[in-house]
């Protein structure tokens, strides 16, 4: 299988480490190990204490308790643990896909959520969201067009990346019905789950509500923990779950068990881990309202509905990729060209999961005062 590079990645590993004003990331806040730690008593010694051997691959019975709590209907022997969503994204396609199968993939995406099924020698269809007067919108009407004799599963990603469009509970049971009714595979990146700004607006998990669904969660995004590279699918097609289970042995074999542990701890306080991250986007999102209130002429914000990014366009007759560029090489501060994701050069991402979010702001608009009024 021949991967092509993945482009967003390419672009963090250049300047990730070096810009001292991230404003672009996809990740909350991230939280210390004793941060995590002191959200438990005894918590510290325990993990001094913990057992450094393989773990079991499938995950810890622990942390899959844990983690099988999010759901209504998915029991431990349903979730399997991987090093990340990554991991679980290259498994699930590898095991689930074959040359010359169909796939439906939200786009833009995330571009794993569409680069493995293409490498496997997949025919892909891109079911993309379409800018309108109010923010994004997506076309139902197109799935169900899009649906073949050899289609085989529909990709879906919400809370989603880059844009924050988060599906609508009519839209969600829509996209099960049609998966139900034709017998697709239905994967589902939930990566940005709990980070819904009104908690009516969440959905279920979609492997609570579809037999065919796969779920996919981590501890990188909503939780702030990217670095423990603890991820996991939930599923309740038996099938996929032990061919996943058995991929695994080809890639990481089993988990980081400090992770694992910690991960578990997180868990078991979701409560105070998400209204940490929640709080924390909600009163960056106040100030981003501000800006692009204060400069509604030169860009379309786009307001998301969930999770720390989002996708608002430049509407200036300018290259929003040489725009970027150039304000990471004045003023230090990071954002994402859309042409990462093969969306055009007049988007780009923002992400305001972090703390210094109003230092990155504030150098933005002298940058936006000095080059672009
Ligand atoms: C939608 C989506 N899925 C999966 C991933 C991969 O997550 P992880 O870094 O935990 O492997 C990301 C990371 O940015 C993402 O945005």
């Amino acid at each position: 299988m021949k991967l092509n590079e993945f482009k967003l990645e390419r672009f963090f590993a250049k300047y990730e480490f070096k810009a001292p004003y991230l404003m672009c990331c996809s990740d909350c806040e991230a939280f210390t190990v004793q941060e995590i730690l002191d959200l438990e008593p005894g918590a510290g010694n325990s993990l001094k204490a913990h057992w450094l051997g393989y773990t079991e691959s499938q995950g810890s019975p622990a942390l899959r308790t844990e983690i099988s709590k999010l759901y209504s209907k998915v029991n431990p022997d349903e979730i399997l643990v991987h090093s990340g969503a990554e991991e679980a994204i290259f498994s699930f396609m590898n095991v689930a896909l074959n040359p010359g199968d169909h796939v439906i993939v939200q786009f833009p995406y995330y571009q794993s959520l569409y680069e493995v099924a293409r490498a496997i020698g997949c025919e892909i269809s891109e079911w993309k969201l379409q800018q309108g007067n109010r923010g994004w919108e997506l076309d139902l009407d197109y799935l169900k067009q899009a649906i073949r004799g050899n289609t085989k599963a529909i990709v879906i990603n919400s809370p989603h990346n880059p844009t924050g469009y988060l599906i609508s509970h009519s839209e969600f049971e829509a996209v099960i019905e049609i998966a139900r009714e034709k017998n697709l595979l239905l994967f589902s990146d939930e990566v940005y789950k709990y980070l819904e700004y009104a908690e009516s607006d969440r959905l279920p998990w979609a492997c609570d509500v579809y037999e065919n669904a796969v779920s996919l969660g981590v501890m990188s995004k909503s939780f702030g923990l990217p670095g423990l590279r603890i991820g996991w699918v939930a599923t309740r097609n038996r099938e996929i779950y032990t061919a996943m289970a058995a991929f695994k042995d080809y890639t990481t074999i089993c988990n980081s068990a400090p992770s694992e542990f910690l991960a578990e701890v997180a868990l078991r306080n979701k409560k105070q881990v998400l209204e940490r991250n929640l709080g924390l986007i909600k009163s960056n999102l106040e100030l981003l309202d501000d800006f692009f209130l204060r400069y509604d002429s030169l860009f379309i914000w786009n307001r998301p509905k969930a999770g720390p990014i989002a996708f608002p366009k430049l509407n200036l007759d300018k290259n929003g990729e040489d725009i970027c560029t150039d304000l990471v090489d004045k003023k230090g501060v990071l954002i994402l060209p859309g042409t990462y994701y093969d969306f055009g050069d007049s988007y780009f991402r923002l992400g305001y999961g972090r703390k210094n979010l109003k230092a990155c702001l504030e150098r933005f608009e002298e940058y936006v005062k000095e080059n672009l009024l």
